[in-house]
């Protein structure tokens, strides 16, 4: 656990121990829970393609593991021109834990937010499940 300081600049940090060989994309990530402190995760690739996860959900699996399931705010940080949104499975994953979360994504060149409920509206969540 980190405390919160700059989001995007752990995001970046964290990009640098991204285990990319296969696609070359460094993604790093920050989540803020809501009391106030940070973890970080970055992508985390596979030989075996589809094994792979995102920085994002290494990121939220670190803070749950420790006990936080609430979250503030999410950056994504990579080294590309273009600030990407997260992928629709990093979406649902984080949505999990509840869908007002300030989502923003940092590149060389540009950054962009969102809410997460506008990034995936209608989300699958447990209250569809029947007991
Ligand atoms: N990736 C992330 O870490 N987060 C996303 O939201 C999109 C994609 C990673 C997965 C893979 O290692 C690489 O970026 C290319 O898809």
């Amino acid at each position: 656990m980190k405390q919160s300081t700059h989001l995007a600049t752990l995001a970046r940090e964290t990009l640098r121990n991204a285990y990319a060989p296969y696609s070359g994309y460094r993604v790093g990530a920050a989540v803020e829970t809501e009391s106030g402190e940070v973890f970080t995760g970055c992508n985390v690739e596979n030989a075996s393609y589809g094994l792979t996860i995102c920085a994002e959900r290494i990121a939220v699996a670190k803070a749950v593991s420790e006990g936080h399931t609430r979250f503030r705010r999410l950056v994504v940080a990579t080294e590309a021109n273009r600030a990407a949104p997260p992928c629709g499975a990093c979406r649902q994953f984080v949505a999990e834990f509840g869908d007002e979360v300030v989502v923003c994504s940092v590149s060389s060149s540009e950054k962009r937010s969102w809410q997460l409920k506008d990034l995936i509206p209608d989300t699958f969540t447990a209250d569809y499940i029947d007991g």
